[in-house]
Order: structure tokens, then C-alpha cells, then sequence
């Protein structure tokens, strides 16, 4: 048995108009992941049975140590295992009572969701506008109304909007491609390790901008992070992975002082290696219920 994470009350508005509740406005479902397997070249399975959920207007976090699956989990939701010759090969994933697993890329893109990838991909030598532009190809508005809403969410990259991409640090970077991200009109947004490689005040910074963007518009989030502390303390609810495995799950406010996750996070071993969540106790008693 798994704890069932708070359904939060969607919070009208979305991106195309920030904190309004014009009549007929779209709001964001809730996005689940039931017993999810994920198979690479057909034999290397990395999935093995995740289920979560991302409710809607919600900031939900998915923490884990390197190589527990979860860039594998966010390429499954936004189609994107089919370019790593990876495919969902059991379980589902449902958005807006639709199964979303066998669509490609773009369709679910205009189905709302969309992902940041790890490693702030943007296009080096076009200007940040340009590389926003680029975003709002597979967007549903007015491109120029979109930007404008952009540089209200990051004033900083309007600032540098004829500069070239590549000559922007690392923190901009992350904000132009969650920028570009948001130029889609997405409900749900992903961000595979927003914080890797930023200094500790850029990452509060980006971490205040998505909780800003999410309290004002109801985006729902899915976070993926190593850095549990400040993925918790942005976020309502979190998952632990482990494994290809979901081995803990809860309330953010509530794993955040859980002593395991502090000693899985913060604990190393004498050998200067990390614990395995698989030792710790928790994990250990949960499996007991199971
Ligand atoms: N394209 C691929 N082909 C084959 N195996 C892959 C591929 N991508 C990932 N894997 C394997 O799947 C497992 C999970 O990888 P994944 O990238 O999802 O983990 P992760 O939790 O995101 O790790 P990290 O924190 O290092 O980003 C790893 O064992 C990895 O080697
Ligand atoms: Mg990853």
C-alpha cells in the first residue's frame, strides 16, 4: 500500500493568462503513473513498476541517487524513450483521461507537458530571444504576447534579449530553458535536475521563480533533483527512487525532517560511499507492510 498524495484543488489560470479565471479556461489534470516498466534496446529494463502522481497545480519532487531512473521516468512521460531506442513495455500514463505513453514527443507537448532536460540545452549562438522564439513553435499563442509574459516571469532574461545565448551564465541559461519551455502554454512541466552544476543562490533563485510561476498560474511541476533539501523545501509532495523503483514517498513538509531521507542524503559511509536507501529503516519497514 502506498500513501496517496494530497489531490491539490487546481488553481485556475495557465500560462496563457496568468492567475485568471476567464470562463472556459483550461485547467491543469493530474498526471499518473501506474506501475510504469521501462525497457532499453529491448533488454536493459530500468522501470520496474513506478507509480506516482503529480496532481494538478501541485509541485511534486522525484529525488534519487545516480542511474535510479529518473531522466528515464521524465522521457517517458514527455515521449522521448524512442530517440534512446527505450520504450514503455508495460503500465500506464494518464493526462486529462487520455493514456499518454505512445505518443510521440510533439503530441504530447500540445498535450500540455513539456520537459526541460538535464544540462540546460539551449541554442548557444542564437540570442536568448531567438532561443525563446524557438519554444513557441510548438506553442499556442501569440508569440509576441508569449515573450512579453516570459520576460514578466524572468525580468533578467529580458535584459539580455539581443545577447547570445552561449554568453550567459549558467543560471540564465536554466531560466531561458525553463523560459523556452513555458512558451509551449504547458498545465504540466518538467525539470530534469534544474540545480546540477548552479551555485547555491541561483539555484534558490530558480527554485523561487517555478514556485512564483506555479502559485500564480497553477502550472503543475514535476521536479527531479540530487539536491533533496531544496527540492523539498519548494515542493508539496516527493518520491524517493531508487532502483528503477519508487522506495519512499510523502509530504514534502514531512520527508524533509524524515531522519532517513536526512541519512540517505547526508549520510556517508566510513568508506566514503553512500548509503543505499535499501538500508535504511524506513524502506525497511515499509517493505514489511507491503
Ligand atoms: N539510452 C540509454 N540506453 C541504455 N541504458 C540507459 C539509457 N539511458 C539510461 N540508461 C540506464 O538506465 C538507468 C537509469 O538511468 P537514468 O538516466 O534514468 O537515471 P537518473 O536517475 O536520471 O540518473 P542521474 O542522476 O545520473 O541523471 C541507468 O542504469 C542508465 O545507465
Ligand atoms: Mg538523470
Amino acid at each position: 500500500m502506498t500513501a496517496t498524495p494530497p489531490s491539490t484543488a487546481a488553481r485556475p489560470g495557465t500560462l496563457a493568462s496568468p492567475g485568471t479565471t476567464s470562463a472556459g479556461r483550461s485547467v491543469a489534470g493530474d498526471l499518473d503513473i501506474n506501475n510504469l516498466e521501462v525497457v532499453y534496446h529491448d533488454v536493459v529494463q530500468v522501470l520496474r513498476g513506478v507509480s506516482l502522481r503529480v496532481p494538478a497545480g501541485s509541485i511534486t519532487s522525484l529525488l534519487g541517487t545516480n542511474g535510479a531512473g529518473k531522466t528515464t521516468t521524465l522521457r517517458a512521460i514527455s515521449g522521448l524513450l524512442r530517440s534512446e531506442n527505450g520504450k514503455v513495455s508495460s503500465g500506464t500514463i494518464r493526462y486529462r483521461e487520455r493514456d499518454i505513453q505512445t505518443l510521440p514527443g510533439t503530441e504530447v507537448v500540445r498535450g500540455g507537458v513539456v520537459m526541460v532536460p538535464e544540462g540546460r540545452r539551449v541554442f548557444k549562438h542564437l540570442s536568448v530571444e531567438d532561443n525563446l522564439r524557438a519554444g513557441a513553435a510548438l506553442g499556442k499563442g501569440n508569440w509576441k504576447t508569449d515573450l512579453e509574459r516570459i520576460y514578466a516571469f524572468f525580468p533578467k532574461l529580458e535584459t539580455m534579449r539581443g545577447k547570445q545565448a552561449g554568453y550567459t551564465s549558467g543560471g540564465e541559461q536554466q531560466m531561458l530553458a525553463i523560459g523556452r519551455a513555458l512558451m509551449t502554454h504547458p498545465e504540466v512541466l518538467l525539470l530534469d535536475e534544474p540545480s546540477l552544476g548552479l551555485a547555491p543562490m541561483l539555484v534558490a533563485e530558480i527554485f523561487e521563480n517555478v514556485r512564483r510561476i506555479n502559485q500564480e498560474t497553477g502550472l503543475s511541476v514535476l521536479v527531479v533533483e540530487q539536491n533533496a533539501n531544496v527540492a523539498l523545501r519548494n515542493s508539496d509532495y516527493g518520491y524517493v527512487m531508487e532502483g528503477g523503483k519508487i522506495v519512499l514517498e510523502g509530504r514534502s513538509s514531512e520527508l524533509v525532517d524524515n531522519p532517513d531521507v536526512k541519512e540517505f542524503y547526508l549520510g556517508v559511509t566510513a568508506h566514503g560511499q553512500r548509503k543505499s536507501f535499501r538500508d535504511v529503516k524506513s524502506y525497511k519497514r515499509r517493505k514489511r507492510w507491503m
